[in-house]
């Protein structure tokens, strides 16, 4: 097998890292890979925020949904969806103006703009987790920096037009380190040919039998079977409801308002 191919297939999510700075070599390469990666149109509508800072590190293991590990990460990143740049460059050279002149409306950000501006700013994350895999550097999404918006444009003085998609936690693997191997659900379930198919309940029944078998029955929130638990833990919790008003918080500034 290919080297690469390799590298995605022994990744797994690294909650636990040796007790060492990433290199500036390694950091570099890093972010080398990152700005390689694709973006709509090569606008490249995201920023990356490198943080070391022990302080912002022990704020966002609180703000992020209270996630200890996250403190521990020598290097984090954070992934903005971010087409202020853009926008500061069209005020800058009379965008507006031309815009009426040519009987172009023009608007601030719309929903479009976030959505491409997110898939830009988690296809460099992703790029980021591959190439740090391949230097033995591992890493650990947090969904969470979606939340608590308002703390999280304070704390990295976000404009506007930047939002927090993803972030990164870094570090090199510890010695003892066992991969956790987490199971994926069978393909046939996820790839389909050519046109969409919803699963009968039989299909469902087989495709979440693993899970079945390995939910905690003796959960504290009185679950009964893997359904109940993953949602309770995820769509049910209160994380999930800071989440949504978070973003519904954020999404005001992309409604494509006069600006
Ligand atoms: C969008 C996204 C958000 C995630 N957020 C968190 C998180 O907040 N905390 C965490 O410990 N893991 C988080 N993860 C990691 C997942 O739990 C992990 O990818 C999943 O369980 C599969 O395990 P694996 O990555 O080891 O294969 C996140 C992953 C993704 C893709």
């Amino acid at each position: 097998m290919n080297e690469v191919l390799n590298v995605i297939k022994r990744r797994t999510s690294l909650r636990r890292y040796k007790n060492a700075p990433i290199s500036e070599v390694d950091l570099d390469n890093l972010l080398q890979a990152a700005v390689k990666a694709p973006t709509a149109g090569n606008m490249m509508l995201y920023s990356i925020l490198v943080i070391e800072e022990q302080n912002t590190k022990d704020i966002l293991s609180r703000t992020c949904d209270n996630q200890p590990f996250i403190a521990t990460a020598p290097l984090v990143m954070v992934f903005l969806a971010d087409i202020q740049r853009w926008f500061d460059y069209y005020q800058l050279q009379g965008v507006k103006e031309f815009s009426t002149r040519k009987g172009l409306k023009f608007k601030g950000p719309d929903l479009g703009d976030l959505f491409i501006s997110v898939s830009d700013a988690l296809i460099a994350a992703q790029t980021v987790v591959i190439a740090a895999e391949s230097l033995d550097i591992g890493s650990c999404y947090i969904g969470d920096i979606m939340e608590n918006y308002e703390t999280h444009k304070e704390l990295l003085d976000l404009p506007k037009f930047a939002f927090p998609i993803g972030m990164l936690c870094l570090g090199y693997y510890p010695k003892d380190y066992e991969p956790q191997v987490r199971p994926r659900f069978d393909r046939e379930y996820i790839v389909f040919d050519e046109k969409y198919r919803s699963l009968d309940e039989g299909e469902l029944r087989k495709m979440f039998a693993e899970r079945e078998t390995a939910f905690p029955r003796d959960n504290k929130f009185g679950a009964a079977n893997a359904a109940q638990f993953m949602y309770a833990r995820k769509q049910g919790a209160e994380f999930a409801k800071e989440m949504h008003r978070s973003i519904e918080q954020a999404l005001k500034n992309w409604q494509g308002m006069d600006i």
